[in-house]
C-alpha cells in the first residue's frame, strides 16, 4: 500500500510472456511500495518464477513494462538490474558449491568492485578498506543465520536449508532496495521454515521491501501485507491475507480444478 504518498518502488505493467504455446504470463500488473512485503502466490505452473525472471532480467518480456524507482528496466541485463538495487534468490538454490560460504557472500559484491575498475587501479588502500568492510558485513550476515562456523567450508557441505539461508544472505550482501525470494521455505525442515519466516519478518521490520513467492500458506498468511494471486499466468486476485483467504476465485484456483 502507498505510504505517505510514496511512489511505487516496483511497477509491473501488463507483463506478458509466452513459451512455445504456453502463456506463462498475461497482462499481469501490480505495484510494490517502499517498505512493503508482498507475496506472490498461485498453483504450480501459474507463472510466479517466470515473473521473477522477467523482473530480474533473466527472461525477455514479450509485452508490458517493468519500472524500478521510476526507471524503465524492461529487458535490461540481469547484472545491470542487480546493480540498480534488485537482488533475488532462485527456487532451485544457486549457491557456488565449490566456493566457501564466505566466498559465496563475497561474489555478491564482485560486480560493484568491477564497476570501480579505475579506483582499483588507482587506490590500493581504498580497495583494502572496501574488502575489509565487505568481510565484516559478510560475517555479520553469517552470524544472523548462524552460519559463521561454516565460513571456510565449501557450500556443498551445507545442508539444503543452510544453503537456502546462504543464498538469502548473499542476496542481502549489497543491501539491495528490493529483495525477491523464490520459495525461501520450500523443502526445508519445520524448524527451518520458522527461522526463515523470522528472518524475512525482521528484514521487513527494518524497512526492506520484499517480494516473496511461497507455497507454504502458513508463512504467506503470517508475513504478508498484501498478496497477489496468479493462475494460468493471469492475476486473479490482489488483497490482504484475510481478503485472499476468503476470495472465491482463489479458492477455485487452488481447489476447484
Ligand atoms: N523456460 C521455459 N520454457 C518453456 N516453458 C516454460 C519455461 N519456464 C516456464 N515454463 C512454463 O511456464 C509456465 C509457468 O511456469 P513457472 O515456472 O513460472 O510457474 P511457477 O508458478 O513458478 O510454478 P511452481 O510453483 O511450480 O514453481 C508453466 O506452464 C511452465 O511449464
Ligand atoms: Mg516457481
Amino acid at each position: 500500500m502507498p505510504r505517505n504518498g510514496a511512489q511505487p518502488l516496483l511497477e509491473v505493467s501488463q507483463l506478458t510472456k509466452h513459451f512455445l504455446g504456453v502463456t506463462a504470463l498475461l497482462d499481469v500488473s501490480f505495484d510494490i511500495y517502499p517498505g512493503e512485503l508482498l507475496s506472490l502466490i498461485g498453483p504450480n505452473g501459474s507463472g510466479k518464477t517466470t515473473l521473477f525472471n522477467c523482473v530480474s532480467g533473466f527472461l525477455k518480456l514479450d509485452r508490458g513494462q517493468v519500472r524500478f524507482k521510476g526507471e524503465d528496466i524492461s529487458n535490461v541485463r540481469p547484472d545491470k538490474i542487480a546493480l540498480k538495487g534488485i537482488r533475488r534468490t532462485f527456487q532451485d538454490v544457486r549457491t557456488f558449491q565449490e566456493m566457501t560460504v564466505l566466498e559465496n557472500l563475497m561474489t555478491a559484491l564482485q560486480q560493484h568492485q568491477e564497476e570501480n575498475m579505475i579506483e582499483r587501479v588507482l587506490g590500493t588502500q581504498r580497495i583494502q578498506q572496501f574488502e575489509h568492510a565487505a568481510r565484516e558485513r559478510a560475517l555479520e550476515l553469517l552470524d544472523m543465520v548462524d552460519l559463521r562456523p561454516w565460513q571456510h567450508m565449501q557450500a556443498r557441505h551445507l545442508a539444503y536449508g543452510q544453503r537456502k539461508l546462504l543464498e538469502f544472505v548473499t542476496a542481502l550482501m549489497p543491501d539491495p532496495d528490493l529483495i525477491m525470494l523464490d520459495e525461501p521455505a520450500a523443502g526445508v525442515s519445520g524448524e527451518m521454515v520458522d527461522r526463515m519466516k523470522q528472518h524475512i519478518r525482521a528484514l521487513n521490520a527494518q524497512g526492506k521491501t520484499i517480494l516473496v513467492v511461497e507455497h507454504n500458506m502458513r508463512v504467506v498468511m503470517d508475513i504478508s501485507e498484501r498478496i497477489v494471486v496468479l493462475d494460468y499466468g493471469r492475476k486473479i486476485a490482489e488483497g490482504t491475507p484475510s481478503e485472499i483467504q476468503t476470495n472465491e476465485l482463489v479458492r477455485e484456483a487452488y481447489f476447484g480444478h
